[in-house]
């Protein structure tokens, strides 16, 4: 299924309505309701209706922060321009590349300025169904909630904005594309160069990376049976079985957990040790990184991190918070021991025993054909249309696209 985005034109009160009744998005709800208390024709203001893949449940957008196709252009922009961060040299899009499923290929993130991240750049693949953002952050909930630790984040640094705001806005504001893009997204704002319309902007952006067209999605959603390979198939029986237990927390349409749509009825909030670490044979986790607990102090939540989804998985290497696991073999191979062993050095320890790790992560094992199929399974969530979308590619053409991609 194509990936085309239509929009809805509401002009003043006069609405020419092209969603094709896709109805129900918050968006259009809001916008209609300032429509009809106004007399006088009001800036054209473009409401989004999504277009989403086969099977795919329609998002929940914050109220605060409807979707609109002028928001989603500047959004766009901003998230590529590199005069985000305080030294010109990043913007969102440093540690977001499309052409890696919007990470970096880093172990942990370098930002602005130079100052080493513990994390692992995360995938952006269809952010917009997270209940919860990074890693382990269970107090970021919206997408421009999140847009700000970038932004704002001092130890480390990563854009720098703080105590530099008026500076970069100014630097926005000067700038002709600027003008026009912040008025036409903000219409009824004296000053719509903020840093709230930065991050709101950005998010509504950030929302329309939804991928749902890869080999997996055709033979699922679309029946086509043959765009998977038959190991690709047993892989994803064995994915699914309770031998091996991924499915449990890497499930459902996006292949992980935490999600949020208009289909579900509670706040879905899981974080999980999968026993990467075991230090002084304590359970513990490199300092600074500690998962859940570096916010809540609970020993229980040492070392618990969120399932990320598992699709695009294939470029998003090196894997986990601290991308400490370079390939997807070894990922394997560190779920099939249930957990992993570092004989030596200043992690030394065996995961395996952490008392803290989750009771599903006990350990199988697997011929080589078999691992292969789990392999290539995981491939098959690769989406190259996803990959290679000029709707998500960078405006001022610096970013190569995939080698893949025309
Ligand atoms: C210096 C590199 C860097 C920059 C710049 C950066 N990010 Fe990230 N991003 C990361 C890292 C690292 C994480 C994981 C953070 C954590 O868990 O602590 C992340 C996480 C995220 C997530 C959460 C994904 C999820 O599944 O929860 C989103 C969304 C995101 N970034 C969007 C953005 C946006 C928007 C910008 C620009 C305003 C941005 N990032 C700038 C490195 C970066
Ligand atoms: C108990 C829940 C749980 C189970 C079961 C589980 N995972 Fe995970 N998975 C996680 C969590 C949590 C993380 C992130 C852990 C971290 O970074 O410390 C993760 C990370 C990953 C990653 C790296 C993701 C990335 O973006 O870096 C891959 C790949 C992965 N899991 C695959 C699998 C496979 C394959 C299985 C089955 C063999 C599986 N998982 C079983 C919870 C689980």
């Amino acid at each position: 299924m194509k990936q085309l985005f239509h929009f809805c034109l509401y002009l003043g009160m006069l609405s020419l309505n092209a969603c094709g009744g896709g109805g129900g998005d918050s968006a259009s709800s809001a916008n209609s309701s300032t429509a009809s208390t106004n007399s006088t024709p009001t800036p054209t203001k473009t409401v989004f209706s999504w277009q989403l893949p086969t099977g795919f449940p329609e998002p929940r957008i914050p109220d605060d922060n409807p979707i609109t196709t002028e928001k989603i252009a500047l959004g766009k922009y901003l998230f590529y321009d590199n005069r985000l961060s305080i030294t010109n040299t990043q913007a969102c899009a440093g540690c977001h590349l499309q052409n890696k499923a919007f990470t970096d290929g880093l172990k942990t993130a370098i930002g602005s300025t130079g100052d080493a991240l513990v994390r692992n750049s995360m995938s952006l693949t269809n952010v917009v169904y997270n209940s919860r953002f990074n890693w382990a952050n269970p107090q970021l909930k919206t997408l421009h909630a999140q847009a700000k630790v970038p932004m704002f984040a001092e130890f480390p640094v990563e854009l720098g904005w703080s105590n530099n705001e008026q500076k970069i806005l100014d630097r926005l504001r000067v700038e002709p594309l600027y003008k026009d893009l912040f008025t036409k997204a903000f219409p009824n704002e004296t000053e719509p160069f903020t840093e709230g319309n930065v991050a709101k902007a950005i998010a509504n952006f950030v929302s329309t990376l939804i991928s749902g067209n890869s080999s997996y999605d055709q033979v699922i959603y679309q029946q086509k049976t043959a765009a998977m390979s038959d190991s690709a198939k047993r892989g994803r029986d064995l994915f699914f079985s309770e031998r091996l237990e991924c499915f449990h927390c890497h499930g459902g349409f996006n292949f992980s957990q935490s999600v949020n749509h208009q289909g579900t009825v509670f706040d879905e909030i899981e974080y999980h040790n999968n026993g990467l670490y075991n230090l002084e044979n304590k359970g513990l986790y490199p300092m600074n990184n500690r998962g859940l607990w570096d916010v809540t102090f609970i020993n229980e939540d040492m070392g618990r991190f969120r399932a990320p989804t598992l699709r695009n998985i294939e470029l998003t290497a090196p894997y986990m918070h601290d991308g400490s696991i370079a390939t997807l073999e070894e990922v394997l191979e560190h779920y099939a021991r249930g957990g992993r062993l570092i004989e030596s050095g200043e992690f030394a320890g065996d995961g395996a025993k952490n008392p803290y790790k989750s009771n599903l992560i006990n350990g199988f094992v697997l011929t080589t054909d078999e691992k292969q199929d789990v392999i290539n399974f995981l491939k098959s969530l690769t989406d190259w249309e996803f990959i290679c979308n000029r709707n998500f590619s960078d405006p001022f053409g610096n970013q190569p696209m995939h080698a893949k991609c025309q």
